[in-house]
C-alpha cells in the first residue's frame, strides 16, 4: 500500500505532543458527543454525590473520536489519578496483578485496546471488577493454592475499535455503562479546528476551516493533523491559511476532496480493478494490499462505510457505485 500518506496510526503517533495542547482539560471545552456526556454527567454526579468511584466504564468507536480524552476529563470531574495501560502491553497474568495492586483508593484504570488483552489475563479482571478482588494460584498441581487480596476501590475505564470482539463476560462487567463514540458533524469538527487554531496561535480563514473540516474523516485527530500540516504549509509558503492553500496543502500530502488518503483509495481501487468490486473477503483484500486485516476493518473501512464508498456484505465487501464515480471509474456496483 502506498505510504506517501500518514496513516490514521502514525498520525496518533505524531500527534503525542498535541494531543496534551489541544485535549480539552472540561467538559464545556469538550465539543460534540452529546448523548454519550449527557449520560456521563448523570452517571459522575450520582457517584460523587454517593462518595463512591464511578462504575467501570468502556467507549468504543473508530481511533481519534476521544475515547482517551474522555478518560482523562472523567478522572479530572472526579480528581482521580489516571493510570494508563493498553491490552497489548499486559503480556502476563503478573502484569495485570501488578497494575491492580498498585492502584490507590479511587484511582482510575485505563486500558486501551482492551480488546487484545488476552483470555487468561481478561479472567483475572473479572472478580476484581465485580468484587474488587484479585485471586492469584500460588503453586501447580494438587499443591495449587488460591489466594484472594482485597484490591482498593477503582473505576476501569477501556477503550476499544473493536466492540465485536469483547467477550459477553467482559462486556456485562461494565456496569457504568458501555458507550459508543460517533463520528463527528462538520460543524463539530470546524469548532474544533477554531478551538485549536486560537491554542497553536495561527490565524485562520473562516473558508480554510471549511476546507479542513471536509476532508478531516468527521475525526478531531484528523482535523488536528490536517490543521498542524496546513500550518506548516502556510508557513513555508509564506501565505495566510486560507481555503486556497489548504487546498494545495491537503492535495501534496494525498488527501482528497472527501478526505481520503492514498491508502482508502487503493483499498477501493484494488477492489474494483482486480476483484471487479467485490464481493470480496477482507482477507482478500489484506493480502492483495500486503496490509493487516485489522487495519482495514478498524482504521480505514468505518469511514468508507460512513462515506457510502463501500459496503459489508454477508458475501464480503463490496464498492458501490458512489465509489467508482469518485474514482472516476468505469462500471458500477454489483446488484446483490
Ligand atoms: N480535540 C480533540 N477532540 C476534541 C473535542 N471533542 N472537543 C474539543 N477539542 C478536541
Amino acid at each position: 500500500m502506498s505510504r506517501t500518506t500518514p496513516s490514521p496510526k502514525e498520525e496518533a503517533k505524531e500527534t503525542g505532543f498535541l494531543d496534551q495542547t489541544l485535549r480539552p482539560n472540561s467538559w464545556q471545552e469538550y465539543i460534540g458527543q452529546e448523548a454519550v456526556k449527557a449520560n456521563l454527567h448523570i452517571l459522575l454526579t450520582a457517584a460523587k454525590e454517593r462518595s463512591h468511584p464511578p462504575e467501570h466504564l468502556l467507549f468504543y468507536g473508530p481511533p481519534g473520536l476521544g475515547k482517551t480524552t474522555l478518560a482523562h476529563l472523567i478522572a479530572r470531574e472526579t480528581g482521580a489519578q489516571v493510570k494508563a495501560t493498553s491490552g497489548p502491553a499486559i503480556l502476563k497474568v503478573g502484569d495485570l496483578a501488578a497494575i491492580l495492586t498498585n492502584l490507590s483508593a479511587g484511582d482510575i484504570l485505563f486500558i486501551d485496546e482492551i480488546h487484545r488483552l488476552n483470555k487468561a489475563i481478561e479472567e483475572v479482571l473479572y472478580p476484581a471488577m465485580e468484587s474488587g478482588t484479585l485471586d492469584i494460584i500460588i503453586g501447580k498441581g494438587p499443591s495449587a493454592r488460591t489466594i484472594q487480596l482485597d484490591l482498593p476501590p477503582f473505576t476501569l475505564i477501556a477503550a476499544t475499535t473493536r466492540i465485536a470482539m469483547i467477550s459477553a463476560p467482559l462486556r456485562s462487567r461494565f456496569s457504568g455503562g458501555v458507550f459508543k463514540l460517533e463520528f463527528y458533524t462538520d460543524a463539530e469538527i470546524a469548532k474544533i479546528i477554531e478551538r485549536s487554531a486560537k491554542l497553536l496561535g495561527v490565524d485562520i480563514e473562516p473558508g480554510a476551516v471549511t476546507e479542513i473540516a471536509k476532508r478531516s474523516r468527521f475525526t478531531p485527530r484528523t482535523a488536528n493533523y490536517h490543521l498542524k500540516r496546513c500550518r506548516d504549509f502556510a508557513q513555508i509558503n509564506k501565505t495566510s491559511l486560507s481555503s486556497a492553500s489548504v487546498e494545495k496543502a491537503l492535495a501534496l500530502l494525498g488527501v482528497d476532496e472527501l478526505g481520503l488518503t492514498r491508502a482508502d483509495r487503493d483499498i477501493l481501487t484494488t477492489m474494483i480493478n482486480k476483484f471487479g468490486g467485490g464481493p470480496v473477503g477482507l482477507s482478500t483484500i489484506a493480502a492483495a494490499l500486503s496490509e493487516e486485516q485489522a487495519t482495514i476493518e478498524e482504521v480505514y473501512e468505518p469511514y468508507l462505510i460512513q462515506l457510502g464508498l463501500l459496503e459489508r456484505t454477508p458475501r464480503g465487501r463490496l464498492a458501490t457505485d458512489k465509489a467508482y464515480a469518485h474514482l472516476g471509474l468505469k462500471g458500477s456496483a454489483k446488484l446483490l
